[in-house]
This record gives C-alpha cells, structure tokens and sequence, in this order.
C-alpha cells in the first residue's frame, strides 16, 4: 500500500471527516469494515427470531401490532446494513452463503430461547437498550455509509426500548404471577445483555486499531459499564432485583462495580454452541431456500422491465 494514501487517509479520519465508497482505504479498514457491518446485518435479520417466535402469541391485539411491526423494524435494519456493507465490495449473497456456513458470527445474544411473554419485555429493555448504547456513536463511525444507516437505525431502536421497559414495567406491577415471571426474563437476560458488548478490552484483538480508525468511537467495557448505569437505576424504579450479589454503587467512578462475567458461556456462545444456535440457522437457512421462489420472480420482473425498456 502506498504510504502517502495510506497518511492522507489516516489524516481524514482523525479529521472526522467520512470515508465514503469510492474513496482510497486500506485494505484492513475494508475488511474489518465488511466483517463488522455484515455481523452487524446478521444480527438484525437472526434477531427477528426469537421475537417472531411470540407474534402469534402476543397477549392483545395492540401488543400484536407493536410487535410485529419492531420485527419488521429489524428486518429493515438488516437490509440498510447488507446495502452499507455491499458499497465495501462483497455481494449480499457472499454475506448471506458465510451467515448459513458458521463462516460470520452473529450476536451471541440471540442464541438464547424466548420462553415467555416476558421475555419480549426483557428483550426490548435489555437487548435493544444494549444495541443503542453500541450504536449511538456508531453514528459518528468513520464510514459514511455506516453512519447514515446508524441514524435511522438508533430512531427506531430507542422506540424499540421503551416499548420493551413499557411491557416489563406493566408485568413487574402486575400480579405476584406476573411480576415473578418478569424477575425471571429479567435474570435470564441480564448476563447474556452484558456480553453483547463484546469480550473485555484487554481480551478484543479489533478494539485497537479499529478505535484509531474511528471505526468504534468508544470501547467494549467502556459501553458495557454505561450500559449497567443506566439499567440498574430503571430496574430498581420498576422494582426488579439485578441478579448479581456482587453490584454496588462505586462513589469515586461514579458507576456500579458488577460481578464476573461468564466469559467461558460467552466463548462457547460465539463458537456457535448457544442454546438455540442450530435452531436459528436451520430456521435462516430454511428461509433463504423455501423463499428462493421470490427472489427469482423479482429477477424475472427486472428482466422483463429492462427488456421492454430496451425494445
Ligand atoms: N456476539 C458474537 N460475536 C462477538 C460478540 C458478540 N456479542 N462480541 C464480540 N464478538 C466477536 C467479534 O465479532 C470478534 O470476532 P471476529 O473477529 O471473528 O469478527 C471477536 O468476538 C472479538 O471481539 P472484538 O475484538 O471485541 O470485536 P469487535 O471490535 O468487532 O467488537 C462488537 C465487537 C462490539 C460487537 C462490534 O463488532 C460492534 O460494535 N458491532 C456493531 C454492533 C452489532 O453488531 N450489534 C449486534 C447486536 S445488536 C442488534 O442487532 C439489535
């Protein structure tokens, strides 16, 4: 690579300036980019599971309709996401073939069953809390592309989370039945939320050289401890327990200390032996092959449109 590119492309970024498709970068920006906005991408379309997996069970015809429409939600994200990774050079298909082979990762968090209505409370208050923390100053990444799909995406998701702490709110003043079965989402949420964040600074081979990049503007325990001060105080407001003896209110960082993380759960989650990992991709890739019918008739309705154009 040519060192003078190489600075003046180094000096944009610590200019704040975007780097847009056509312009020069280096190939490692390129390709960490490819892998995280198309992680990324997956973890939006994999995401629609667990929740879909309770529109059809939603307790009211209103809780029906909010839900389906989040769903729907992600999966737009998805798709602005595919098309930000697609200007870096590689074709949705290849994304899509590595997602269906184990090649590319996904979050670890959507692994996990949805065992009750509650759980979709839990989901939109923890997961989707932990993904607007990771994704507000995603809007200020370097690549352009990432950051303008970012700005919708953070709109959406903030709607995503209130409605997710409006349903937890409702069962945790609820009946003794209800609010136990929220204390139970809640514990089995909580811990899988904090590792959303990504492994321990000190233990993330990408943090480094992408935060010089600006391609992440602040880092995974950075986010992580964030995300714990701003949970804890609604969880102790809708009068929820933090399964985790170890939390307490730490004055001179003016955060809470938490307890160990199960990084040998996370491992084993991201290598793909998640609870209902297999499930998940039988179902994407079910999805992809029983669908394929409709991704050939919208190529032969181009066809037709182009040939008569060009007639
Ligand atoms: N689930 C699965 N894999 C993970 C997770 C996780 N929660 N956290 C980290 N990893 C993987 C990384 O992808 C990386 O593997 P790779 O090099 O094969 O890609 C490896 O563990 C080491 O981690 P890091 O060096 O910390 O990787 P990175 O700098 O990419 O940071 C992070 C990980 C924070 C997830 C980053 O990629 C990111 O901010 N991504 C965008 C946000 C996102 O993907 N959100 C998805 C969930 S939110 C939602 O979809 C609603």
């Amino acid at each position: 690579e040519d060192p003078a590119l190489l600075e003046a492309f180094e000096a944009r970024v610590a200019a704040d300036e975007f780097i847009e498709p056509k312009d020069w970068m280096p190939e490692a920006y390129r390709r960490t980019l490819t892998r995280q906005i198309s992680q990324h991408a997956h973890s939006e379309i994999v995401g629609m599971l667990p929740e879909g997996n309770w529109i059809t069970r939603a307790p009211s015809l209103r809780r029906k309709a909010i839900l389906l429409a989040k769903v729907q939600d992600e999966a737009g994200h998805g798709l602005y996401l595919y098309c930000a990774a697609e200007t870096l050079g590689t074709s949705r298909e290849q994304m899509i073939e590595a997602l269906h082979s184990g090649k590319a990762k996904y979050s670890t968090i959507f692994n996990y069953p949805t065992l009750t209505w509650a759980d979709i409370g839990a989901i939109g208050w923890l997961v989707d809390g932990a993904a607007i923390m990771n994704q507000v100053p995603l809007q200020r990444t370097s690549y352009g592309p990432y950051a303008r799909a970012m700005v919708r995406v953070c709109k959406e998701e903030s709607f995503h989370q209130r409605q997710g702490y409006e349903i937890s709110m409702q069962l945790a003043r609820g009946t003794p039945e209800q609010k136990r079965m929220m204390q139970d989402a809640f514990n089995r949420w909580w811990w899988p939320s904090l590792m959303m964040f990504g492994p321990p600074d000190d233990n993330s081979p990408n943090t480094a050289q992408s935060m010089r990049w600006r391609i992440k503007r602040e880092t995974n325990d950075e986010l992580r401890q964030k995300f714990v001060d701003i949970t804890v105080p609604q969880a102790e407001f809708i009068g929820l327990t933090v399964p985790d003896p170890d939390l307490k209110w730490n004055e001179e960082k003016g955060g809470y200390d938490f307890g160990a993380i199960d990084w040998e759960e996370f491992y084993s989650v991201v290598k793909g032996e998640g609870p209902v990992a297999k499930e998940r991709i039988t179902a994407r890739r079910e999805a992809w092959e029983k669908n394929a019918w409709v991704r050939e008739a919208a190529q032969a309705h181009e066809a037709k449109k182009q040939a008569r154009k060009a007639a």
